[in-house]
């Protein structure tokens, strides 16, 4: 008893809960981040909560951004956690299913499709996606209108990152089967099947019959592909063909399928979200929606002619509204790992033993005063020159001379002790986050070349946030009123 007593009196304070196995799975559930900062105030930055029966530690702040994050693989692990759902996603032999390593070196070869000689292509195939799906859909036809955005925003993403990244062969098949396929692979994403993963039920039935359907799909593309190599064009599927592992294997076809699937199911729910927060925040601030468009005039000319690559570069409010949305709303609200052997959490008493699963919260620091005054205020001129918000980022890695670390997909920074870190940091850092810079901004640049927002009651109004899904985003329906700019 008394080593039991010694050892329990090492680890984090628990909060408080009537239930033994619900613990405060519904509290946490329903709003993570309010979770977090109120049992921050009651417990300080290092807290362990109950989750569907597991104990759950959080570390919160810049300090326990990098404590997590950065941890050594012989201390923390990702794949034991996220396995039981991405696998039946995805496939098998790719991601987390699959030892680190062999993550990292297919961390590598996606990347490679993801350079700026990349970024160059794609800004033109995005631009025309999203002109030509405003001048098709039935929704936006006339005038002005109102519309339920995120829905319109969940297309738009997936049209615009499958024809850049999966070319437009596969891109064409969204039309048709391929979204009601990718529809039913997300299913296999509910918080439930965290629980249930391994169930009958009839969606996780039809997850594995889409798993199998699009699998198949690629590597027919694939065969094709190697067959014809005169119609190759250099996207994402000729690199991962065309990439082999240190051991000298040249990557499988059905690897190659399932890295396809992963990048666009990572890509999908945090580019889609990010986007109808973008324009559902431009609709409460139409002044700011204004300011875009003037910036565009200021940099480009009056004409606006087509984007190209380089023309992101002019726009800097464009790349703050990103930042400045990722701040308040970053898709990814949990990051988890799954503890290897008892770690000290440094600068603490405390120890956090290896049956609990350790906890990521980047959200809090982002939206904490110390580092971002007026936190709650959506302010993307924050991030540029000369404002008086702009954030105190002193404790972040400093600039270019910061200290970079290879873990085999390229350098990162070494230090995670920011609190500013949507895409993450470590060997799991996001390899997307270039791409859906470009993705967004080039979004932005035509929505606001088209149209004029507000909100229905033209008020300042943002509407709040769904949690129910894994990954974070605008409660629905999310109504914006909008009006063309020049005569439709
Ligand atoms: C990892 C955020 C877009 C591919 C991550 C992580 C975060 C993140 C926080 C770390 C997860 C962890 O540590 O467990 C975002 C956000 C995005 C975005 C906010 C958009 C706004 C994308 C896109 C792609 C992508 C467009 C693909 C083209 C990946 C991959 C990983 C990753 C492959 C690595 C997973 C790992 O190593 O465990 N992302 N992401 N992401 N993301 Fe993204």
């Amino acid at each position: 008893l008394m080593q039991t007593l010694l050892k329990n009196s090492n680890e984090p304070p628990v909060v408080f809960h009537w239930f033994p196995i619900i613990g405060s799975t519904i509290t946490y559930g329903m709003d993570p981040p309010r979770f977090f900062v109120e049992n921050r105030a009651k417990y300080g930055d290092v807290f362990t909560f109950v989750l569907l029966g597991r104990k759950t530690t959080v570390c919160l702040g810049p300090a326990g951004n990098d404590f997590v994050l950065n941890g050594k693989i012989r201390d923390v692990n990702a794949e034991e956690i996220y396995t039981v759902l991405t696998t039946p996603v995805f496939g098998r032999d790719v991601v987390y299913d699959c030892p680190n390593s062999k993550l990292m070196e297919q961390k590598k070869f996606m990347k490679i499709a993801l350079t700026t000689e990349a970024f160059r292509q794609y800004v033109p195939i995005i631009s025309d996606e999203v002109t030509s799906y405003f001048k098709r859909t039935a929704d936006f036809k006339g005038q002005l209108g109102e519309v339920s955005i995120p829905p319109k925003m969940a297309e738009i993403t997936i049209f615009t990152a499958s024809h850049a990244l999966q070319g437009k062969a596969i891109r064409d098949q969204f039309d048709e089967s391929l979204a009601a396929l990718y529809h039913d692979l997300d299913m296999g994403f509910s918080p439930i099947n965290f629980t249930f993963h391994w169930a009958p039920l009839p969606w996780n039935n039809r997850r594995d019959h889409a798993q199998r359907t699009v699998a198949k799909l690629y590597m027919e593309t694939i065969k094709r592909r190697r067959a014809n190599p005169e119609l190759d064009a250099q996207d994402m599927m000729f690199h991962l063909m065309n990439s082999t592992y240190k051991n000298g294997v040249q990557v499988p076809d059905h690897e190659i399928a399932h890295m396809m699937i992963a990048l666009l199911m990572a890509g999908q729910h945090s580019s889609s979200s990010t986007s109808s927060w973008i324009m559902l925040l431009l609709a409460s601030r139409p002044d700011i929606m204004e300011d875009l468009y003037q910036e565009q005039i200021n940099a480009l000319g009056p004409d606006l002619p087509p984007l190209q690559y380089e023309d992101l570069a002019k726009l800097p409010l464009h790349g703050a509204i990103v930042k400045e949305t990722l701040r308040l709303h970053a898709p990814i609200h949990s990051i988890m790992r799954a503890v290897k052997q008892p770690l000290h959490v440094p600068g603490t008493k405390f120890v956090i033993p290896t049956n609990h699963v350790l906890m990521s919260a980047p959200g809090v620091s982002a939206s904490d005063p110390v580092f971002f005054p007026k936190p709650d205020l959506w302010d993307p001129h924050r991030w540029l020159p000369d404002s008086p918000n702009a954030p105190s980022l002193s404790r972040a890695p400093a600039g270019e001379d910061e200290e970079k670390i290879d873990y085999g997909y390229g350098l990162v920074s070494k230090g995670a002790a920011s609190p500013y870190l949507p895409f993450g940091a470590g060997r799991h850092r996001c390899i997307g986050e270039q791409f859906a810079n470009v993705q967004l901004q080039t979004i932005i640049v035509e929505v606001v070349r088209l149209f004029k927002f507000r909100n229905v009651d033209s008020s300042n109004k943002v509407i709040g946030t769904d949690y129910a899904s894994l990954f974070s985003r605008p409660l629905e329906p999310a109504v914006i009123h909008w009006e063309r700019r020049e005569q439709a």
